[in-house]
């Protein structure tokens, strides 16, 4: 049995050219395995804290070596000796010394980012993929996964604070039909965006792209967004349900305020019902399969009052609603406020954790998402734990731009290797 000899960590940039933190496990064996930490740009106030320099000038104050720092004189020094498939022992561990609710005295970017090195050093040391090790680690929770390649959520354009564009809403998603084989949606997906990007540009609308890979257009409403869509799934040999579906991730906090929420379809700011009356409509013209963050997060009766609307029809996913948070998804659970779960990582800050909220909303029957965030680096660990997790969908993003297209083509490959075994 190997054991944990060296961790160590250094400061390197994610995709919006941001610092984060990259962890690095070495075995006694020699084996040695990467991870690194994402970040997001319209972060939940529930999530777990992300360690910033925010009194150093270097890199505008964003920089990470105080999180780099916890990795090589705290967090990594106490791991040394540990089996590393004892995933829970070791996270156990992270957890006790940093001893606060919110990740907040090492950083979770910093235990997040050891945490995923330890679980590739763990498929390492077992000698598996690391989607089965993480199958075997979601099965030490009590999750019973069934190992497929997850549908992904192509967000296709981008708006709010991911967007230079003029969009209120977030992400618009374009999703392929569950029964398709991944192949077979991702190349759909990748179709449909160049069609997308064709179609904007005949418009006259910007076409150069955001965060997440999606475009960043001005247009004149959001549902403008949701008719470029249907334009453009039109120009395509497939149809809109029963091929693809589409989406939204409203992220409503960047567009909330006071009480109010201000979007460009309407001359006057909405309250809750107003908005509420919009997403009716909204469904009635464009039968949406998935709204995500509809309302602000600590709107509960918002919420409530969406999913009694919408029942079963459309699943309602939680982000800044729930942060990955045990507490905030036994709450949903409790008023009913969603039906699906937005699952990162990094709000919640070790593996074993995120594992063990997944399985809390499998056990209220909810539907998985795994999801990248804004800012990304070119790890993969989360393709394999979308799959190794038996997650309904994905959510990597766009399909272009290369921390984005890295994790499309990571479940490429283990869709092959998947057929493979089956033979
Ligand atoms: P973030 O966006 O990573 O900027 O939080 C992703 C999302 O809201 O789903
Ligand atoms: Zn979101």
């Amino acid at each position: 049995m190997a054991k944990i000899a060296r961790i160590w960590a250094r400061e390197i940039l994610d995709s919006r050219g941001l610092p984060t933190v990259e962890a690095a496990c070495q075995l006694d064996s020699g084996m040695l395995s990467v991870s690194s930490a994402p970040a997001g740009t319209s972060t939940g106030t529930h999530e777990a804290l992300e360690l910033r320099d925010t009194d150093s000038p270097r890199y505008l104050g964003k920089g990470v070596l105080k999180a780099v720092g916890n990795v090589n004189s705290v967090l990594g020094p106490a791991l040394v000796g540990i089996d590393p498939s004892n995933q829970q022992a070791s996270d156990a561990k992270l957890i006790e010394i940093d001893g606060t609710e919110n990740k907040s005295k090492y950083g979770a970017n910093a235990i997040l980012a050891v945490s995923q090195a330890v679980c590739k050093a763990g498929s390492m040391e077992q000698r598996l993929p690391l989607y089965m090790w993480i199958l075997a680690l979601a099965q030490q929770v009590g999750l019973k996964p069934v190992v497929r390649v997850p549908t992904p959520l192509f967000n296709m354009i981008n708006g709010g604070l991911h967007g230079a564009g003029n969009l209120d809403f977030q992400e618009f998603h374009v999703i392929p039909a569950s029964t398709k084989p991944y192949s077979q949606g991702l190349q759909m997906g990748v179709e449909i965006y160049q069609t997308i990007g064709e179609n904007l540009a005949r418009r006259g609308a910007i076409h150069s792209v955001g965060n997440e890979g999606g475009y960043a257009p001005n247009l004149f409403t959001n549902a403008d967004a949701l008719e470029v869509f249907v334009e453009s799934i039109r120009d395509t040999k497939y149809s809109i349900g029963r091929d693809v579906f589409l989406g939204l991730d409203v992220a409503a906090d960047s567009f909330y305020k006071d009480g109010e929420y201000i979007i460009r379809d309407k001359s006057s700011p909405l309250d809750d019902n107003g908005l509420l009356e919009f997403y009716k409509s909204l469904n009635n013209q464009y039968h949406l399969a998935l709204i995500e963050d509809p309302f602000q997060e600590d709107a509960w009766e918002s919420w409530k009052k969406l999913r009694e609307t919408f029942q079963d029809q459309v699943t309602v996913v939680g982000d800044d609603l729930l942060a990955t948070n045990p507490k905030r998804v036994q709450k949903a659970i409790a008023e009913n406020a969603c039906n699906a779960i937005l699952v990162k990582p990094n709000q919640i800050g070790t593996v074993t954790e995120t594992l063990k909220v997944i399985k809390m909303s499998r056990d209220a029957g909810w539907k998985v998402i795994t999801s990248h965030r804004s800012g990304e680096t070119n790890d993969t660990f989360i393709a394999d734990f979308g799959v190794g997790t038996g997650s309904d969908y994905v959510k990597f993003g766009a399909p272009a731009r290369g921390e984005r297209v890295a994790k499309y083509n990571r479940l490429s490959s283990i869709e092959g290797e998947l057929s493979r075994i089956k033979k």
